[in-house]
């Protein structure tokens, strides 16, 4: 009993940052993002049978602890769905450009999620298979699908109503493209869950950001459907420096971005002036790199202007992506 599925990492456009429930990972706030495509990717292989234990590999490196907890989170869920007894393997690789420093968590959980759910044969739908994957990671719950994707927090105490649904299909704007701008590879100094706590915590600001968020995810709905690039733009901006503000406002200050990010900020800023509209927008999560958005018909003065900030060490193009692949799964 195995199978093998593929999932992509996302990048959120209206950020996930703060818990009401970490244990079940709940959100304070619906968040959207677009699904990557498949030139960054995690492959995944699970095998339920006569295992002696369970076990979970990343790149040929068996995981403990924390990582060992994530994946078994999955793993038991399906296994009280599917009344199944067995122990697993699970075996994970990523298919990342060498040293991108891009956070692989969420394709990774999406990509256990889906073929954990084939592996046992449990065909769960979008709404279970999302659900499942963000116990592990949040954001990985916005990974079971593709194209844009709307992850709603819901208000339910037992999680049922929070997971992810498609808002548009990958086809829907097939222009749209992420200039990713590597600017440090190494591991963050805060990770992402104690950090959104930090500042649920400590942060005044982080209130106001709660009270603002349902007009702006609103609006940046509204610009997925028109497929209005200036407006999309414009309120990743916003929402990007929304939550680095709340970051800074945490008690002590969480630091994600560095002088070359900022740099990077006024590489947009000044390209979105000259042509006196916003032709990209720029959004940083929990960490120094930038995901750049722009259409195909501005990418090459993108890239230019981006391989001019000192301190950028590579630049990668992603396209809007399809969403996780079932690749092997067992005979029906
Ligand atoms: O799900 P996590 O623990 O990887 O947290 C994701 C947090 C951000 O990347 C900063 C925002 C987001 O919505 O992806």
């Amino acid at each position: 009993m195995h199978a093998i599925a593929e999932a992509t990492p996302n990048i959120a456009v209206i950020k996930y940052w703060g818990m009401r429930d970490s244990a079940l990972v709940l959100p304070l706030n619906s968040s959207i993002s677009v699904t990557m495509d498949f030139s960054l990717r995690t492959r995944t292989r699970v095998e339920f049978g006569d295992f002696k234990k369970d076990s979970a590999f990343l790149n040929g490196k068996e995981l403990g602890g924390d990582g060992h907890t994530r994946v078994l989170k999955i793993i038991n869920q399906v296994r009280k769905l599917a009344c199944a007894g067995e122990k697993c393997r699970v075996q994970s690789e990523n298919f990342f450009p060498t040293k991108a420093g891009f956070a692989s968590s969420a394709s990774g959980f999406a990509a256990l999620a889906v073929a954990a759910d084939a592996a046992l044969a449990l065909h769960l739908g979008p709404d279970a298979l999302s659900r499942l994957a963000r116990v592990s990671s949040g954001s990985a719950c916005r990974s079971v699908l593709g194209g844009f994707v709307q992850w709603n927090a819901g208000e339910q105490k037992n999680g049922l109503d929070s997971y992810a649904v498609q808002l548009a299909p990958a086809s829907h704007w097939e222009g749209l493209l992420n200039i990713a701008a590597v600017v440090d590879a190494g591991e963050k100094a805060v990770g992402s869950a104690e950090g959104m706590q930090l500042t649920v915590q400590t942060s005044a600001l982080f209130k106001k950001r709660l009270a603002e968020l349902p007009e702006r995810t609103a609006r940046m709905e509204k610009a997925i459907k028109k497929r209005d690039a200036h407006s999309f733009f414009a309120i990743a901006m916003e929402e990007s420096a929304s939550m680095h503000a709340c970051m800074a406002d945490t008690k002590p200050p969480l630091r994600y971005m560095n002088n070359v990010s900022r740099e990077i900020v006024r590489a947009v800023e000044s390209l979105n002036k000259t042509h006196g509209e916003n032709v990209c927008g720029y959004t940083f999560d929990a960490g120094p790199n930038a995901h750049v958005y722009t259409t195909k018909a501005h990418a090459a003065e993108v890239k230019n202007a981006l391989s001019k900030v000192a301190g950028v060490q590579k630049l990668f193009t992603c396209g809007v992506g399809e969403g996780p692949r079932v690749l092997e799964a067992p005979a029906k």
